[in-house]
């Protein structure tokens, strides 16, 4: 059994779209209507889009691999590419996601732990995430990694308002 993480470039557009579209259906695709989740997936995992992403000096992907398999991801800012302005000082997890096959094997632990030492790496004293309210899962996968609720913000899903939790570790 092995498990290997990369850092992602432009040559992993395809996987990472490929993990990302199939762990966000995962995670998510009970919660909204089809047409609601197509529009998003369509936008938010365009590949030109993506590709942006991948581009981005400020942004990090990683692809977390079990015997050879893609089974995650994670995508984190620092600076600008945030999504919220939190300062200099911050790193923000944007997208943190495991396969259903592979969960609760640790795997997300270690993508939490890798995103921690870039957080260290790069100087920063804090991580913050945002997180969907009722995605009681991961709430509790983050508050064992040491997280607490700092903050919310609403957004819109299609029409459907939704509200997000801030949360946030300190690191030092
Ligand atoms: C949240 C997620 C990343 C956790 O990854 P994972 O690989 O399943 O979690 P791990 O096996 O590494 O678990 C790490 C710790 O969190 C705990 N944990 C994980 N999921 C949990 C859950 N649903 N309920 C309670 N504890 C949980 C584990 O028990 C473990 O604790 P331990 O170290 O004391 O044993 C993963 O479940 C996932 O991808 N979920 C769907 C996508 C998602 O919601 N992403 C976040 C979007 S904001």
């Amino acid at each position: 059994m092995t498990t290997e993480i990369v850092k992602c470039g432009a040559g992993d557009l395809d996987t990472i779209r490929e993990v990302g579209i199939g762990t966000y259906i995962e995670t998510f695709d009970a919660h909204n209507p089809p047409e609601i989740m197509q529009a998003y997936l369509e936008s938010a995992f365009a590949p030109e889009k993506l590709a942006g992403e991948l581009a981005e000096p400020l942004s990090e992907f990683y692809l977390i691999r079990k015997d050879g398999e893609p089974a995650g991801y994670l995508k984190v800012n620092t600076g600008s590419a945030q999504t919220e302005d939190m300062g200099g000082d911050a790193l923000e997890v944007e997208r943190i996601y495991i396969r259903s096959a592979f969960k609760r094997m640790g795997l997300g632990r270690h993508l939490m732990d890798l995103a921690i030492e870039l957080a260290g790496e790069h100087g920063k004293s804090k991580i913050w995430l945002g997180v969907w309210e009722h995605n009681s899962d991961a709430i509790k996968f983050y508050e064992k990694a040491g997280f607490v609720q700092t903050g919310a913000h609403s957004f819109f899903m299609g029409t459907d308002e939704q509200r997000d939790l801030i949360m946030t570790k300190r690191l030092t």
